[in-house]
């Protein structure tokens, strides 16, 4: 059956600087919301750029015809920008010769880590050496398999900044007109190294900070140094200045969790006060339920069990990080509000990854996304045996779509999974 999201995908154009859009006067004019980039915001619209511009699923005959033209108008305004230096990515929608292909992909490079964060599987399985990098030459593999991709995020579990070839990564999907960004500890994000980033075209880096003081960061970030981190995070905002360039952009990354609760005011004081393009908060990823009886995941289940923090509490911490960051003009993110989920219709998957992106972990397991955690779970295919653009098409990727549509009966992983419950 053909997937449900990819036929109406997001339309959706990036830019590099904030011009006015002549796309959300069409809309305005025929009658419908385009919902802009506030300052804060919640849940996965402009999940990766928040100057991206999201019409939501379109669907209606009349509103798909809508959006062709605004599509055909937004495509030619860009044209115009294009000759005065704004850099346009192409929308995220799909050529209709791949239109059964992911548009993005999350490429494991390393499972190795120099940190222990108590929120990571990372931390409760044997640690990983140099030997659980991927080459480059397989990352190669991948991308000229998947013709269709327009965003690649080159880490998974792991710190990517460990892996020697990592600039030639970047550039690998950057000369192919692929969006490409990752997220890092931080702690080895020398000026030099950011430099060598920036020149390989990365998109799009978010650095993990989760504790505005180095006794909650390094209680959560074990083996971590706030100061370190910091430093690297204005060093790098100072090269990107000095070279007179606006990506990547740069994110802060925070989990939120019992331990760093009481900070999240200061940490949004931090962000704004290290010049951060966005502050992003996210819940912890899962629950682990689906894996009660294996040894692997006992400890990471308790601890995300005592550090889960209830919805009320939530709320409210969120409320006033929000009042903070529109005092202070900061760009945050905050995790979804389960209550304002508008009641998916007949067939609506409750979540669409698995129709937009796969995850491929350093050894080469595929698997639905970076949210099921370890090796083990959720488990596809591996693309050394077979690529990844078959994996895709597979039955068994098939039945785990099928089990997303169902209201009361989805996949086993993905019940306990903060996106699904949107909570992330
Ligand atoms: C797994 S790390 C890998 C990249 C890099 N080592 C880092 O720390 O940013 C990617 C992101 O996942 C977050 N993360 C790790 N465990 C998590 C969990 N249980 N729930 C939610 N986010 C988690 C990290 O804080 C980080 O922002
Ligand atoms: S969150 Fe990142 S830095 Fe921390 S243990 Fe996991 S992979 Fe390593």
């Amino acid at each position: 059956m053909a997937p449900p999201l990819t036929q109406s995908s997001p339309l959706e154009a990036r830019f590099t600087t904030r011009p006015p859009c002549p796309l959300s006067a069409t809309i305005a004019h025929r009658g419908l919301r385009i919902p802009r980039a506030p300052a804060v915001h919640r849940g996965r619209a402009h999940e990766q750029d928040p100057w991206s511009i999201n019409a939501t699923t379109w669907t209606t005959r009349s509103t798909t015809t809508i959006a062709a033209s605004a599509h055909a108008t937004l495509r030619g305004w860009a044209v115009g920008y294009a000759g005065s230096g704004v850099r346009m990515f192409e929308p995220a929608v799909p050529r209709p010769d791949e239109a059964s292909l992911p548009t993005a992909l999350q490429v494991e490079v390393t499972g190795a880590c120099n940190l222990s964060c108590q929120m990571c599987l990372v931390s409760y399985r044997p640690r990983l050496g140099r030997s659980a990098h991927m080459s480059l030459s397989s990352l190669r593999s991948l991308l000229d398999d998947l013709p269709s991709l327009r965003e690649v995020t080159l880490q998974g579990l792991g710190e990517p900044l460990l892996v020697r070839d990592l600039e030639a990564m970047v550039r690998e999907a950057s000369s192919r007109g692929i969006r490409v960004g990752l997220n890092t500890n931080g702690t080895l994000l020398t000026a030099a190294k950011s430099q060598a980033l920036i020149a390989a075209g990365l998109d799009w880096l978010h650095v993990s900070v989760d504790g505005a003081c180095q006794e909650t960061f390094a209680a959560i970030r074990v083996g971590g140094h706030l100061d370190t981190v910091l430093n690297h995070l204005r060093q790098l905002l100072l090269v990107r200045a000095e070279l007179g360039v606006n990506r990547p952009r740069v994110q802060m990354n925070t989990v939120v969790m019992r331990r760093n609760a009481s900070e999240l005011d200061a940490l949004v004081d931090l962000a704004a006060d290290v010049g951060v393009d966005r502050l992003w908060i996210q819940g912890l990823s899962h629950d682990f339920a689906d894996v009660e009886g294996d040894e692997t995941f006992v400890a990471i289940r308790g601890w995300t069990a005592q550090q889960q923090l209830e919805d009320e509490q939530l709320d409210a911490l969120l409320a006033d990080a929000a009042r903070r960051a529109r005092d202070l003009g900061l760009d945050l993110r905050l995790p979804d509000a389960p209550d304002t989920r508008a009641p998916r219709t007949a067939g609506e998957p409750g979540c669409d990854w698995p129709w937009r992106s796969a995850y491929v972990g350093y050894d080469g397991t595929v698997q639905p996304c970076c949210m099921v955690m370890g090796h083990e779970r959720g488990v596809l295919g591996n693309i050394h045996e077979q690529p990844l653009s078959s994996i895709w098409r597979s039955a068994e990727y098939e039945r785990l779509r099928d089990g997303l549509r169902s209201e009361h009966d989805p996949p086993e992983i993905c019940r306990g999974c903060a996106v699904y419950r949107h909570r992330f």
